[in-house]
């Protein structure tokens, strides 16, 4: 189903904006800036320190890598220290995916 980025900026805010920012120029915080992240390398962010097993993750984020992803980041990512359970519910994280689409052009 298509995502509703309305419904996914509230998921942002309360699940992810404490670790990441998505405005250009915002800085990392605990986790990189997510600028830029659609058609990007994973761990590729300029100026943020990965774990050796996010920067040697070599995928491409985009809609389906992130839906993957963020269902169970360490399920996709053995080694990350994104200390994030996941999102479970697939509309939830097509909304989620729907918003960082537009946040992070
Ligand atoms: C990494 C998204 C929640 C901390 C990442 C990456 C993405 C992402 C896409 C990989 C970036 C890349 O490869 O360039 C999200 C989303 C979240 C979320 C959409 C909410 C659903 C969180 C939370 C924290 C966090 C709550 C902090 C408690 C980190 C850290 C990394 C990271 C530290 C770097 C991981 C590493 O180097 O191993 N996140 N994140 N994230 N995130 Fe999150």
């Amino acid at each position: 189903p298509p995502g509703d980025p309305k419904v996914g900026e509230k998921v942002f805010k309360t699940k992810c904006a404490q670790c990441h920012s998505v405005d250009k120029g915002a800085g990392h915080k605990q986790g990189p800036n997510l600028n830029g992240l659609f058609g990007r390398q994973s761990g590729t962010t300029p100026g943020y320190s990965y774990s050796t097993a996010n920067k040697n993750m070599a995928v491409t984020w985009e809609e389906k890598t992130l839906y993957d992803y963020l269902l169970n980041p360490k399920k996709y990512i053995p080694g990350t220290k994104m200390v994030f359970p996941g999102l479970k519910k697939p509309q939830e994280r097509a909304d989620l995916i729907a918003y960082l689409k537009q946040a992070t052009a």
